[in-house]
């Protein structure tokens, strides 16, 4: 079995999706592996890693796939990467599938058997392979971070000679695997904290780690919580109550990080322009949201904006990928479980169960045909 790990082709993407220690565990199971000159460099990985742990070394793309029976990937091949893939091989990454028809197309018609991550069911047995969790963990704790370098201000109380220094005020709207971490980080970096979510699971979440829980609980929020364990979109007279209270809320604030997301469906539009306009001189708002549309609604993505007075509004992409080297290394680690369970151990090749609950969950397209519940072409 020959396992492909290429460069990725998308500017933003710093990520790489074999780690020289993943890498190391794949040959372990059989596999040979090539990987692209240079798919590590931004993550700090050489090709000599590599190399050392086992892989060959290929010049282009076109090499890397060649012959390629297991791609294993950050984004979504593009139709030029697929182009390369033979017919029948599998592709294992993220594949952002909502809202791109064509694109899912393109790869049924190329032939590949096209795994998305984050379809990845939450169950036990795949908590390792729970790209969602460690990605949004790490965008988290980074964007307490990124609001911490974008505040002009110190985050701590600090008593010193020359006069005391408050702590900052962080607010933190949405708390899943990301929102969490963000309130951890927050914690540590010595800020007062608070957090919200519609989910009621949460409140007891937000409190275990110190910080203080703000939400509008009415019975609406008492069944936001779909039996999956994600928010369901909120009704209209739902979002007016919880505006209302953030807007008296955030009025407050020196750093305000968003994180709220629906399952396919755009973000929910939590902060706005007026919001943007009551907060002070010098604030900041941490959009994580801004890939799916934003939780603030000036937010822009890939752009840090300075309001009128003068708030920071930040919509970085990828922010997994502003920690390359650490989301490498468990991203890796979470396809390499996957894998595993995809190899048939006596005979070393790729043999996926096609009933199994992980294969029928991630499973986008199949023998030339999108096969997947949630994007079968309508009838
Ligand atoms: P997510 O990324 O889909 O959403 C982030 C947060 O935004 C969620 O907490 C959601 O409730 C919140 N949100 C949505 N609409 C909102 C609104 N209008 N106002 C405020 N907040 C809003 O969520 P994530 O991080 O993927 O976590 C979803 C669930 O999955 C959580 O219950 C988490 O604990 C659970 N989980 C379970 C795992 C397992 O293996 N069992 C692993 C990781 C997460």
């Amino acid at each position: 079995m020959r396992v492909a790990i290429p460069a990725e082709i998308s500017n933003a993407e710093t990520r790489v999706a074999a780690t020289p220690e993943t890498v190391k565990k794949l040959i372990g199971l059989g596999a040979q592996v090539t990987v692209q000159t240079g798919a590590g460099k931004a993550s700090g990985l050489t090709d000599a890693d590599f190399e050392s742990a086992g892989a060959t070394i290929a010049p282009d793309a076109a090499a890397t796939y060649a012959d390629a029976d297991l791609i294993l990937k950050v984004r979504r091949p593009e139709a030029s990467e697929l182009g390369l893939i033979k017919r029948g091989a599998s592709v294992i990454a993220t594949m952002d599938p909502y809202d791109q028809d064509a694109a899912l197309s393109v790869m049924a018609n190329a032939g590949v058997n096209a795994y998305a991550m984050e379809f990845m069911p939450r169950i036990t047995r795949a908590q390792v392979m729970d790209v969602l969790s460690s990605q949004a963990n790490l965008a988290g704790y980074r964007a307490v971070i990124d609001g911490a370098a974008e505040y002009g201000r110190a985050l701590p109380m600090m008593m010193t000679a020359a006069g005391t220094v408050p702590a900052a005020r962080i607010f933190i709207m949405g708390v899943g695997v990301a929102g969490l971490q963000a309130i951890a980080t927050a914690r540590r970096m010595g800020a007062i904290v608070t957090a919200t979510d519609v989910r009621p699971a949460t409140k007891e979440q937000v409190e275990s780690l110190g910080a203080k829980f703000i939400a509008v609980e009415d019975d609406e929020f008492k069944q936001a919580e779909t039996a999956g364990g994600y928010a369901k979109e909120m009704s209209d007279a739902y979002k007016a109550k919880q505006a209302a209270l953030v807007a008296s809320h955030i009025a407050k604030q020196d750093i305000v990080i968003t994180t709220a997301l629906i399952p396919g469906r755009p973000a929910p539009k939590l902060i706005t322009a007026d919001m943007v306009a009551s907060m002070r001189a010098g604030s900041v708002i941490i959009d994580l949201a801004v890939e799916r549309g934003g939780n603030c609604e000036l937010s822009k993505p890939g752009e840090t904006i300075v309001t009128d007075n003068s708030v920071r509004l930040v919509g970085h992409l990828n922010v997994p990928g502003r920690l390359a080297a650490t989301a490498s290394s468990l991203y890796a680690k979470n396809l390499l479980a996957f894998v595993d369970t995809l190899i048939d151990k006596e005979t070393k090749n790729l043999s996926p169960k096609w009933d199994d609950e992980l294969v029928k969950a991630t499973l986008l397209t199949r023998d030339g045909a999108i096969v997947h519940p949630n994007f079968l072409p309508k009838a």
